[in-house]
């Protein structure tokens, strides 16, 4: 198994490239944000709970997504491995992925992190606002605390990933299919 991080701030085309990246390499794609969507689609307890939470561009709780991880990760069967996409975002989940993995003889391979101008992140997730309903894309001012949010609890883990020896900036603008390129030339020397 083969594991990698896809890592960027909001708007950064982490989910956008997973997709096409888990189709190629044959991993299983595993975004938090579209799980904790499905919850809110969905109806449940949780989703009602995490619904303010998302729309304000806040994070949720770190048990909330590792407790998702762990299940998908136990009742997963025929990947190569997992591509976690926006997941994990603060330094405490990354040492319970590191922890879960290790459980089960695994271990992050590789982080691959998206690096995109502040003005592209606002106009990816400003054009996307008209299409995909996001609350959290609608409003300028959530948009901008998705990216604070990030810089403030997500970004250190790139230092904590460094320290390892894990991680692999990748330039994150150009055209889709060019970042795609990109990242499947890092990908392919592992998988
Ligand atoms: P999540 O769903 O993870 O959202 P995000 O990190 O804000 O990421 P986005 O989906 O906005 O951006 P992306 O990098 O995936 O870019 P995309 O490919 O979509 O999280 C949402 C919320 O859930 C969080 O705020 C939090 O509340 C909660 N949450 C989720 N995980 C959590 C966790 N682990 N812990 C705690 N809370 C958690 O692209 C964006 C747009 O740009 C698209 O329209 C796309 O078509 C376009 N685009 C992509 N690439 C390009 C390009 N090269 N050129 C032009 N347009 C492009």
């Amino acid at each position: 198994m083969v594991n990698f991080l896809i890592f960027g701030p909001p708007g950064s085309g982490k989910g956008t490239q997973s997709v096409r990246l888990a189709e190629k390499f044959n991993l299983l794609h595993l975004s938090t944000g579209d799980m904790l969507r499905a919850e809110i689609t969905a109806g449940t307890a949780l989703g009602k709970k995490m619904s303010l939470i998302m729309s304000k561009g806040e994070l949720v709780p770190d048990e909330v997504v590792i407790e998702m991880i762990a299940h998908k990760i136990d009742h997963s069967k025929g990947s190569a491995g997992f591509l976690f996409d926006g997941f994990p975002r603060t330094v405490a989940q990354t040492i319970s992925l590191e922890k879960m993995l290790n459980e089960r003889g695994m271990k992050i391979d590789q982080m691959l992190v998206l690096d995109v101008d502040h003005d592209e992140l606002v106009k990816r997730l400003i054009a996307r606002a008209e299409l995909s309903g996001r609350p959290d894309d609608k409003d300028p001012a959530v948009i901008e605390n998705r990216i604070d949010v990030y810089k403030e609890k997500t970004e250190p883990i790139i230092n904590y990933c460094n320290e390892k020896g894990l991680y692999q900036p990748v330039k994150g603008m150009g055209t889709i299919d060019d970042i795609f390129k990109r990242l499947n030339d890092y990908m392919k020397k592992l998988v």
